[in-house]
């Protein structure tokens, strides 16, 4: 059984970097990130900020020119680093598995969806019968809500979003302890979204497992998960319990840029405030606090030195408009 205790996910001090002829692009920063089992954990931030690479790290599937220069991540308690190649295929998808941002590049267009999912119980499962394995494949279409006569289709012969809940359904064909779900609707139309969106909530509600929540759309996330990591040049600069992620709440200035960017819909106007600036090169990242050329309230502090990270409320804050006026507390 799952000791609620013990995180199935725990990230410390992670830094990852591209290697490039330019220099080094630094995606991921310091990074520390727990969750536990049965959560949902948004990560939020704009284009370019190193969610995606944050994701493909926890997987170990970064490709070869990115290196993790600085710190761990484990699984249920084990180094994923640490693991040998075997040990890893044999973890990846039975243990922790990703839905990725486009449906049609994680499947075989020329297998059935019954064979992709039975092959991917049968890889893992080594004693499951084929019988088997296709009734676990039905129920696992009953779950994403697809007709079980869609196990004998063709991925050209569904629609988007059917496409992306069979995907969601080998994601959890073995019931892993965590999914990772990089942006797995934006490409689908709203309505497509919502109804997966509440899918993905109700089959985790059922199963229990952790999911780590990878979007740029605020207001989705913050209904999805529990908790949101917002992430800014590769740095979680916030951690906040969703029902906080809001503007009467203190928060980072740079969260509080993003809850403004929110159309905000007036009796006949919609306003959108957006952040002023653009995001830094992360080859030459910024002094201090990498936000500090867009932060309307910087200070000389702020472009020397980089904030630490603070317990604020419910919160945790990088950012040193909390350290000395607020009741905080360093972590
Ligand atoms: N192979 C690569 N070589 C060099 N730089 C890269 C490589 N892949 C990504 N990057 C850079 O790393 C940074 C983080 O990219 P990442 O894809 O993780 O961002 P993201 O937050 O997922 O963005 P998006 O919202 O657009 O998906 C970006 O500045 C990107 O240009
Ligand atoms: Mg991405």
């Amino acid at each position: 059984m799952a000791d609620n205790n013990q995180p199935v996910l725990e990230i410390e001090d992670l830094s990852v970097a591209y290697v490039t002829p330019s220099g080094l692009v630094s995606a991921v920063n310091d990074v520390n990130l727990s969750i536990y089992p049965g959560e949902i954990v948004g990560l939020i931030g704009e284009s370019g900020s190193g969610k995606s690479t944050m994701a493909y790290t926890i997987m170990r599937l970064l490709k070869g020119d990115a290196i993790v220069t600085k710190g761990r991540v484990k699984i249920l308690g084990q180094d994923i680093y640490k693991m040998s190649r075997k040990e890893l295929r044999e973890f990846r998808w039975d243990k922790m598995s990703m839905v990725f941002q486009s449906a049609m590049s994680a499947l075989n267009p020329v297998m059935t969806v019954e064979t992709q999912i039975v092959d991917a119980l049968q890889a893992h499962r080594k004693g499951m019968s084929y019988r088997e394995a296709v009734a676990r494949a039905e129920e696992l279409m009953d779950l994403v809500r697809i007709d079980r006569k869609h196990l004998k289709s063709y991925p050209h012969e569904l629609s988007g979003g059917m496409r992306q809940r069979v995907v969601i359904a080998i994601a959890i064909a073995l019931e892993p302890s965590l999914v990772i779900m990089d942006e797995p609707t934006t490409a689908l139309d709203v309505v497509v979204q919502r109804s997966i969106l509440d899918e993905i909530k109700k089959i985790q509600e059922q199963v229990g497992f952790a999911i780590m929540f990878v979007s740029h759309d605020f207001s989705l996330v913050a209904e999805l998960a529990s908790r949101v990591a917002i992430m800014y040049a590769g740095r979680l600069i916030e951690i906040t319990p969703s029902e906080l992620l809001h503007l009467g709440e203190k928060h980072h200035p740079y969260t509080e840029g993003l809850l403004r960017a929110i159309p905000e819909l007036t009796a006949d106007e919609v306003t959108i405030q957006g952040i002023p600036g653009y995001p830094p090169d992360l080859q030459d990242l910024p002094s201090g606090c990498a936000f500090h050329p867009r932060c309307p309230y910087a200070t000389d502090i702020c472009r020397q030195v980089r904030p630490q990270k603070l317990k604020v409320e419910e919160k945790l804050i990088e950012c040193h408009l909390f350290s000395e006026k607020e009741a905080v507390e360093h972590v």
